[in-house]
């Protein structure tokens, strides 16, 4: 099976690289591509490979294309793969909303999937973290109204989102003045900056609006009541969410417990608490602090709709490139395609 990754030196990309490689995919020939080739050598499987400038011709042979090098370097290059009967599975927004389209998590709806699907965006980071866990609550007590404040990493804006953070970081420690904020609207060292993506015109950011949209389309809940509020903060890796949540029929802390714990994909903490620095290089998504809001109300505790909850995944990981390597492993498995 000959692969290519588009944006293999990326934050994205390079994880790509990193989980085919933990996971044992069959890979014959790997393609690191980004939009240059001025990068050091990508290692895959101990051997260092060059790195080439995107091009039709470069992934003229390949039997799966990952993308990770931005929207339109996808919108670019997928259609003709596509077209020859390629796998594309892309990281980027372009495909994620359009319709006909399935947005796969394996252990969220990996049943969506049909063997003629070539097609597969990879959902925003957040919605797939978010999604993993409220799959949990939808299959268990029915799914109400959902409202989230995401606590997002600084590497959620990639290579250059990092590396802005750390250099804010030595600035505060050397006592320098603030750097000027590029990446970020404002300077997110000892800061919390309450705008992901960009603003639109009612006050709602880029990245609320997928965090909702994409997160009803994976849950195929097209009416959910899911309001998100999206704040980065200045963490290396792995986004949080403070979930508050109804379900549909009225359940308890120990039923929604017993879901979770059995839940694919999900490490449930059913005491204390869990952080990104924890989670920062799993596979998991973390489930902690589950709680009813109305058990303190004696005569409710037999059951009630109303909960909270907090969820951490790394979200280069899960939230990308795990996903993207777990798609491919799901084709591989129901024979949609041949390695
Ligand atoms: N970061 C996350 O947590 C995250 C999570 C989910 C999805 N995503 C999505 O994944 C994609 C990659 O994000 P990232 O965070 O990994 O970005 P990144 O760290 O900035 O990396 C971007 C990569 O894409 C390459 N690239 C840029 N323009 C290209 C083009 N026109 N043709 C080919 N390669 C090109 C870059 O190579 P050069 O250096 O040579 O330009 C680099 O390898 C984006 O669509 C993003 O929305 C990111």
């Amino acid at each position: 099976m000959d692969v290519a990754v588009v944006g293999a030196t990326g934050a994205v990309g390079e994880t790509i690289v990193h989980v085919l490689e933990e996971r044992k995919l069959p890979v014959g020939t790997l393609r690191p591509l980004a939009s240059r080739s001025q990068h050091a050598a990508v290692r895959f499987r101990g051997r260092a490979l060059d790195v080439h400038p995107a091009s039709t011709e470069q992934l003229r042979d390949a039997d799966v294309v990952f993308f990770a090098g931005g929207e339109d370097a996808s919108a670019l290059y997928a259609p003709a793969i596509l077209e020859r009967g390629g796998v594309v599975i892309d990281n980027s927004p372009a495909f994620r909303m359009r319709d006909g389209v399935p947005l796969i998590v394996p252990d969220v709806n990996g049943d969506a999937v049909s063997a003629a699907d070539r097609l597969f965006p990879v959902a925003n980071c957040t919605a797939i973290i978010l999604a993993s866990a409220l799959r949990v609550i939808r299959d268990a007590a029915g799914l109400g109204s959902v409202w989230v404040a995401t606590y997002q990493a600084a590497s959620g804006a990639g290579r250059a989102g990092l590396e802005e953070l750390e250099a804010q970081e030595r600035a505060v420690l050397d006592e320098l003045a603030d750097p000027t904020p590029g990446v970020f609207p404002r300077v997110l060292a000892r800061n919390v900056v309450p705008q992901v993506g960009t603003l639109d015109s009612l006050g709602w950011t880029s990245e609320e609006r997928k965090i909702c949209e994409e997160t009803r389309k994976m849950l195929s809940m097209p009416h959910l009541k899911l309001r998100a509020t999206a704040v980065r903060v200045p963490v290396r890796t792995a986004h949080s969410a403070a979930v508050v949540f109804e379900t549909r029929d009225e359940t308890t802390v120990a039923h929604l417990a017993d879901a979770f714990a059995a839940g694919s994909g999900i490490v449930f903490h059913a005491s204390g608490i869990v952080t990104p620095r924890e989670v920062e290089g799993g596979d998991a998504v973390h489930v902690a602090r589950l709680r009813s809001f109305d058990e303190v109300y004696p005569e409710r505790s037999r059951g009630t709709t109303a909960f909270a909850m907090w969820v951490v995944g790394d979200q280069l990981r899960k939230g990308a490139a795990t996903t993207a390597v777990q798609i491919l492993e799901l084709l591989l498995a129901k024979g949609y395609l041949t390695a």
